[in-house]
């Protein structure tokens, strides 16, 4: 991917914010921490392995000598729910709450560290009396209730790996994940709450199971009532089998690189990958990353990540390094406009939430309700906000900062996969004088750069493909079952170094921006451009509240640029608006980067972790019959958008 020079004003982006004085005073981590993993980068993640507790210390920190498959720890010993649970009782935290549960009618409950060690234990007795053992697999299917941190961590505790389907996809979806990791157990429950209604779980667990072999057991959580079906000696409710079950259980201590857990990743093609996390590596970068980035004070703060349980975000973010620190924190179960649009802020104000970790399509989603929605509530309490999922453009940013932010709270824009397991590049909020739009800095410990094709690093100033050039703890290990799938995907391209799949840019600091996924660029006229740059422009214009960007097949230029828009509330659909836009971009990017077609639609078709599928865009732009859409949250939002096609320009 080579930069176009008229591009080159691309994302520039002038302003900049100065960490709060009182937070780079006290900050966990300062810029010292950089230098110190530079001088002795394998000293620096041993250090960190010392937030944990382990059975037996590592010796060994990095085995390298079979790469790319990475052993961190190895000669150490651990048991992660241990380090997530038990010693924070032992150290004296046992009535602090780990767990604000917030359902979505309206129920809610506290669940100390003290009430999580029992919770945990009994599910460890009650998964060894149904005949799970260390290193099977668990399929686990649930709401985001606090079963599902108990789930996981009760796997944990006795050594097998749990796999996690998100709650919103198809029996056939469980179905080929059960299949693919031999999952011998599925937990779910009888069904959540979403947008005001129960919504059954149950019977996609049970049509999966029908389909497939090897599951000998149902293990189902009660959390609507709903009616269900019932297979008399496969299924088992989870309080009938958990609360006979002693409230101690001893943990074993296994390898750090025991298998944890088995995160499937749609990709674009080809079937769903098994991203392979092991366990003391894991724990120690999500750890240190949850301790460093939100700059975590366990004993004052209250957290709050907003992601599923059922993407990584959850597992990393929620689960592992919150607990691992000993966090309190909040989890809610439901959606952000139920029963109002104002219920994420309304729980910042009842919990007094002091760090928000949520996604951009979330934040341009409040920036298209209304300013006057979070104003109404007291977010005083609130002192850093994180970013996640794809890249934040600098007006999501900026409104997020000012609106949720009280201008003043440092936003941290955290770049990362379901395959490194932890934050990679974010700036740090004690340290970072920030830029909106941009991640900036690969992380202490952390090795990351921007190359060309033929792999030489970029110059500031240049852009690329983003690359990992050393092996992180967290990293993913291979993909279930299919070590050259590994090797084909992240290892191939360049030798020797982990590619991303991210197109990003060097500015002349040296600070990274993300681009999107490098299928995301757009070749017009023999210039690449960036469809999350294009998107950019768009959505900082007053009229816009968010743009899809898609490069459709164009017989001159041999890719035009075709944007989607949803407009704010009050602008109305002209030509004049159109033409405006056309040449809003114009200015911002350059000519080159002017849409050809511009079309408002009222939705965008996203997939349920929020990311806007523009293969979908890109048959409409292109006329062209859909093609899947079984991913999609919404179908009908397609039906909608091609009727808005015979008007376009
Ligand atoms: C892809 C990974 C990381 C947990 C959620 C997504 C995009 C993620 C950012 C960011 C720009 C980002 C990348 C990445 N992405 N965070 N801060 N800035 N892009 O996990 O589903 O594995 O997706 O999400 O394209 O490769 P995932």
């Amino acid at each position: 991917m080579t930069e176009n020079p008229s591009l080159s004003n691309l994302l520039r982006e002038e302003r900049r914010f100065a960490p709060p004085a009182d937070l780079a005073a006290n900050a966990n981590v300062t810029a010292e921490a950089y230098e110190q993993a530079k001088a002795d980068r394998l000293g620096f993640w041993a250090e960190q392995a010392r937030r944990l507790t382990w059975a037996t210390e590592p010796t060994e920190t990095l085995d390298w000598s079979n790469p790319p498959f990475a052993k961190w720890f190895a000669d150490g010993k651990l048991n992660v729910a241990y380090n997530c649970v038990d010693r924070h009782v032992e150290a004296g935290h046992g009535d602090r709450v780990a767990i604000h549960f917030e359902g979505e009618p309206g129920d809610s409950k506290a669940i100390t560290y003290a009430e999580l060690k029992d919770e945990v234990s009994r599910a460890a007795n009650a998964l060894t009396e149904i005949g799970v053992e260390k290193g099977d697999r668990v399929a686990i299917y649930l709401p985001m209730i606090p079963e599902a941190v108990v789930a996981m961590l009760a796997c944990a505790r006795i050594g097998a790996a749990h796999s996690v389907v998100f709650g919103g996809f198809s029996a056939d979806a469980i179905a080929t994940r059960i299949e693919d990791a031999s999952a011998k157990l599925v937990i779910t429950a009888d069904g959540g709450y979403r947008r005001g209604k129960p919504s059954a779980l149950k019977p996609a667990v049970d049509e999966a199971v029908a389909r497939v072999d090897g599951v000998d057991k149902v293990l189902v959580v009660r959390r609507t009532g709903q009616e269900v079906d019932w297979t008399e000696g496969r299924d088992i409710w989870w309080h009938e089998i958990t609360q006979k079950q002693p409230a101690e259980h001893t943990p074993e201590a296994f390898d750090a690189e025991q298998p944890l857990f088995i995160l499937y990743t749609s990709g674009t093609t080809g079937k769903p990958k098994g991203i392979l996390h092991t366990s003391g590596g894991y724990l120690t970068q999500t750890a240190y990353t949850h301790h460093a980035v939100f700059d975590l004070k366990p004993e004052s703060d209250v957290y709050w990540c907003t992601a599923d349980i059922g993407w990584v975000t959850g597992h990393s973010y929620i689960t592992y390094g919150p607990l691992a620190n000993g966090a309190t924190q909040v989890m809610y179960e439901g959606t952000p406009d139920t029963p109002h649009q104002g219920r994420f802020w309304e729980i910042v104000q009842k919990y007094g939430v002091t760090i928000l970790y949520t996604a951009p399509t979330v934040i341009r989603m409040f920036m298209k309700w209304g300013d006057d929605i979070p104003a109404k509530f007291d977010l005083s309490s609130l002192r850093v906000l994180g970013s996640v999922g794809e890249p934040i453009n600098p007006e999501a940013w900026i409104w997020y900062r000012k609106h949720i932010g009280a201008d003043k709270c440092p936003v941290v824009d955290t770049w990362w996969q379901t395959e490194t397991g932890s934050m990679m590049i974010s700036p740090l909020p004690g340290v970072t004088e920030a830029k909106p739009g941009s991640a900036q800095r690969p992380l202490p410990g952390i090795s990351a750069t921007v190359v060309d094709d033929e792999a030489n690093e970029v110059p500031d100033g240049g852009g690329g493909y983003l690359v990992l050039t050393e092996p992180w703890p967290s990293m993913l290990r291979t993909i279930w079952g299919d070590d050259q799938r590994f090797l084909d995907t992240y290892w191939s391209r360049f030798e020797g170094r982990y590619f991303a799949g991210d197109g990003a840019k060097k500015d002349e600091d040296g600070d990274i921006w993300l681009l999107g996924r490098v299928d995301d660029v757009m070749l017009v006229s023999g210039h690449n451009i960036s469809t999350t740059e294009v998107e950019s422009a768009l959505v900082s214009h007053p009229s816009v509240a968010e743009a899809a960007v898609v490069g459709a097949a164009d017989e001159t230029t041999g890719q035009a640029i075709v944007a989607f828009v949803i407009l704010r509330g009050s602008a109305a659909e002209t030509a004049d608006l159109v033409g405006d836009l056309r040449s809003h971009v114009s200015k911002a990017l350059g000519p080159i980067a002017k849409p050809k077609r511009i079309l408002p639609v009222a939705e965008l078709p996203k997939t349920r972790s929020g990311k806007i599928m523009r293969r979908l865009l890109r048959d409409v732009a292109e006329n062209r019959e859909l093609g899947d859409v079984t991913t999609l949250t919404d179908s009908t939002v397609m039906d909608l958008i091609q009727t808005k096609l015979p008007s376009a320009a």
